[in-house]
């Protein structure tokens, strides 16, 4: 694989953009809900997300983490997605919000609603994700709530990765791979 540095990393959103969004979005959820939730991280990706949107957020939460996978080390989906670990509380009744770092083709969300149809009968279910790559889309599915749309780029940054690499990172950019 062609190696990268961070000179290689064209900066998209911003920290302070990143962060004001997700304001707007706890803004949103606090509108929404009064009661408990249960926020469902959706590892590794959705980490750093997950935990600055549950900083502003007044109801009741519980945070759990599942680990999914669909894209090993390369830079294109592979549809096919891996549930890694997905041990999870009884949820039947609950109010459950899962957070998603990025929405590609669709295959980890759907995955999702199905396993949360399939397991629980839950209160309410809504899927969240920081960023969406709308025109991507191989499966007919869209999150509730998303922070930006963006066009086909490989992004990196704030949870996202390369072969594991940039999570670190406090704003999303792209890579030219
Ligand atoms: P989907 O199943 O194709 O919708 O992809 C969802 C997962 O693919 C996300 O949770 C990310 O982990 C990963 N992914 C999608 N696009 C990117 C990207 O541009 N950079 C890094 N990871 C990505
Ligand atoms: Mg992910």
């Amino acid at each position: 694989m062609k190696t990268f540095d961070l000179t290689d990393i064209k900066p998209i959103f911003s920290a302070d953009m990143i962060q004001a969004r997700i304001k707007e979005l706890a803004d949103q959820l606090n509108n929404e809900y009064e009661e408990e939730v249960y926020v469902i991280c959706v590892l590794k990706g959705s980490v750093m997300f997950a935990v600055d949107l549950i900083k502003h957020l007044k109801m009741p939460v519980k945070l759990e983490f599942i680990r999914l996978s669909s894209y090993g080390s390369g830079t294109v989906s592979s549809g096919q997605v891996k549930a890694i670990d997905i041990t999870l509380p009884d949820l039947n009744g609950k109010n459950v919000i899962v957070i998603e770092d990025i929405i590609d083709t669709g295959y980890t969300a759907k995955f999702l609603s199905n396993f949360f149809n399939h397991n629980f009968k839950v209160k309410s279910y809504k899927f969240i994700a920081l960023l969406d790559k709308n025109c991507k889309r191989q499966v007919d599915i869209n999150p509730d709530m998303y922070g930006f749309e963006i066009d086909d780029k490989f992004l990196v940054g704030y949870g996202l990765d390369l072969d594991g690499l940039y999570r670190n990172l406090d704003y999303v950019g792209y890579i030219e791979t």
